[in-house]
């Protein structure tokens, strides 16, 4: 292991489609997904140390989510996951927590790599799942269909660049409070083959965009009712399909090009929310940018 600083990017990500297609005998839900890595990401410093530390300030889009930095920072549960008993950790959130864009969850990624750089990746995905059912998502990163309870990773072919608007309402959503509400719900399994549809969509090219819709946005909506007005706003401002990411709290549009996505943002940002452009990552984009910077000379 090196004896440096590293510096590694922790990209956000977007459920394009999102199918619950059950209940488990677990509790968990299988689901049928499309995820995408996107720009937006948080900042995690890692060098070596005699014991376990953990410091997190939030800015931009985080800002005011409030920095979690105890022992349940999934950090340090995935430093001490991957058997490491001592580390330094400055951690720069630009993600909001509770908003479906897996903060925390790449977060925990980005420990697994920059401290267990020598396991292969059937060891670190087995960890990551270990840690939540996001995790494993975020070793591969570009476009990829999940299926079980979304730890079950197929990397999906490269596709043309996304231009999106991300918009967050100021508050978080507790996942497991969206599932339960989508268990009171009777919307169940009600579009089968949406995600299939997208997958196909996503190596092809095509034209329109089908699939790019949430199960639990419904079940959201029914906990924070004005997430009708985030999506709303998204409608209004020009883009061509809106979906809520993840269980929420953040909803995104698409939009044909960098500019017409930052103009969406502004409109929505006008409308009262906190919108920002963002455009997708690919997997060899986020293989190249994933480490900012690996060096040996600790300062
Ligand atoms: O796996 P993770 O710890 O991220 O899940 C957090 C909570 O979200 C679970 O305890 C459960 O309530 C809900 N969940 C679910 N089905 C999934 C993923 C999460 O019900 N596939």
């Amino acid at each position: 292991m090196g004896a440096g600083l590293q510096r590694m990017r922790c990209f956000a990500k977007v459920n394009l489609g999102l199918q619950v297609t059950g209940r488990r005998d677990d509790g968990l839900h299988d689901l049928r997904s499309v995820l995408h890595t996107i720009d937006l990401h948080d900042t995690l410093e890692y060098r070596p140390a005699a014991g376990l530390s953990l410091r997190v300030t939030c800015e931009g889009m985080a800002s005011g989510t409030g920095p979690a930095d105890g022992p349940d920072n999934l950090v340090l549960r995935a430093a001490a996951a991957a058997g490491l008993e001592g580390g330094e950790f400055t951690l720069t959130k630009r993600i909001p927590a509770g908003a479906g864009l897996g903060g925390g969850s790449s977060d925990a990624a980005a420990t697994l790599l920059a401290v267990r750089p020598d396991l292969e990746m059937g060891e670190l995905h087995r960890i990551a799942a270990g840690l939540g059912s996001d995790v494993p998502f975020f070793l591969y990163g570009g476009a990829c269909l999940a299926l079980g309870r979304g730890d079950e990773i197929y990397p999906l072919p490269e596709q043309t660049d996304l231009h999106l608007a991300l918009a967050f309402p100021g508050h978080s959503l507790s996942t497991p409070e969206v599932y339960r509400a989508w268990d009171d719900s009777l919307t169940s399994a009600r579009n089968p083959g949406r995600v299939n549809d997208f997958a196909a969509w996503s190596g092809a090219g095509g034209d329109g965009i089908p699939g790019i819709a949430n199960d639990l946005e419904e079940a959201a909506i029914r906990i924070r009712p004005s997430l009708k007005d985030l999506r709303s706003a998204l409608e209004r401002s020009g883009a061509r399909a809106v979906a809520m990411t993840g269980s929420g709290s953040a909803f995104f549009g698409i939009f044909d090009d960098a500019r017409s996505a930052k103009e969406g943002a502004r409109r929505v940002g006008e409308a009262g929310f906190t919108a920002t452009a963002v455009r997708s990552i690919s997997r060899a984009e986020r293989d190249r940018e994933v480490r900012e910077r690996q060096s040996r000379d600790a300062d």
